[in-house]
């Protein structure tokens, strides 16, 4: 797979986004777990997680959990696999998300994921999602501590907006590794984030890259035009929707979610397409 860059740290330019593997409509963890052996064989590097991705109130990590086993169990080296997880947001077991983003919570989570992904210090660590109790200086900041203590080896933020990209930037010093925020065919509004990340060489990754779980595999049908893209190449239209991601920005990596080994397969193949300007220019109009 192509390469692309998160910080100092080199992933093939599709990651996998563990979300479907852990929250309402998961799969048995069997499959889950060849979900990430197929990833890991095909050559994704980035693994996109939080602790935050289960159901009940007592599973906190599971999708941390899940992917650390799955790694462990692939037989192969995955010394230079990056994964990504989050802190910020809480599921008490209701199917609801609520959020904390105090200095105490991260930091507790932080510990937390530590001890699930069995590592010294988190590769990648994105505060989830502002809190609009706690002023995001004091978020970004313990995120900023955080890295100072070599707790976390990259900092990242999620859910952000481009005046809160730059605040971000300025706390940490320069070292905003990565923005995650929602981009799809269906949304567009992180348009200007997207641009912003480009402009100061930060990672952007677009998360429900295919519109989000329930509706990505009816991505053909809601957008003709990635359709027929696709019917031209003779692929999927959500390979092209990745595809025409990639092709916004060298700093784009996106993060698609997958429960099954198919999935996720079909997705990386998406750094390997290549789209005329005119069909870019045609589905950046649709
Ligand atoms: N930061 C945040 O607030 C936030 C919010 C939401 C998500 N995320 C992250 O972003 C990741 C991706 O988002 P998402 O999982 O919500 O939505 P998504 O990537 O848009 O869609 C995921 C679904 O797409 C299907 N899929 C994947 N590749 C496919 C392909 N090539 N052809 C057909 N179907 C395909 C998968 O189906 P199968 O399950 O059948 O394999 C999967 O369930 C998440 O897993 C999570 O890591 C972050």
């Amino acid at each position: 797979m192509k390469q692309r860059s998160i910080g100092n740290v080199q992933v093939g330019a599709v990651g996998l986004g563990g979300m479907p593997m852990s929250i309402e409509g998961r799969p048995e963890i069997d499959r889950s777990v060849r979900t990430v052996h197929a990833a890991l064989d095909a050559g994704v590097t980035l693994f996109d997680t939080a602790d935050a991705y289960h159901i009940h109130a007592d599973e906190v990590g599971h999708n941390e959990t899940l992917i650390a086993q799955a790694l462990a169990s692939w037989g192969g080296d995955t010394s230079g696999v990056l994964i990504a997880t989050k802190g910020g947001h809480l599921r008490p077991g209701d199917g609801s998300w609520t959020v904390d983003g105090s200095p105490a919570h991260l930091r507790e989570a932080v510990e937390g994921s530590l001890k699930r992904l069995g590592v010294d210090a988190i590769g990648l660590y994105q505060f989830h999602r502002p809190d609009p109790r706690i002023p995001y200086e004091d978020s970004v900041g313990t995120v900023r501590d955080l890295l100072d203590e070599g707790k976390i080896r990259l900092a990242g933020i999620s859910n952000a907006n481009t005046e809160q990209i730059r605040q971000a930037q300025e706390i940490l010093g320069g070292r905003l590794a990565s923005v995650q925020n929602q981009f799809s065919p269906a949304f567009r509004s992180s348009e200007p984030e997207l641009r912003l990340c480009d402009e100061l060489g930060i990672a952007f990754l677009p998360y429900s890259p295919l519109g989000g779980i329930s509706r990505a595999g009816a991505l053909g049908d809601r957008f003709a035009e990635f359709a027929r893209v696709a019917a031209t190449h003779g692929v999927s239209p959500q390979r092209v929707a990745l595809a025409w991601m990639l092709a916004k920005s060298p700093r784009v990596v996106p993060i698609p979610g997958a429960s099954r080994p198919e999935s996720i397969i079909d997705s990386v193949q998406a750094s390997e397409l290549t789209l005329t300007d005119a069909e870019q220019a045609q589905l950046d109009a649709a």
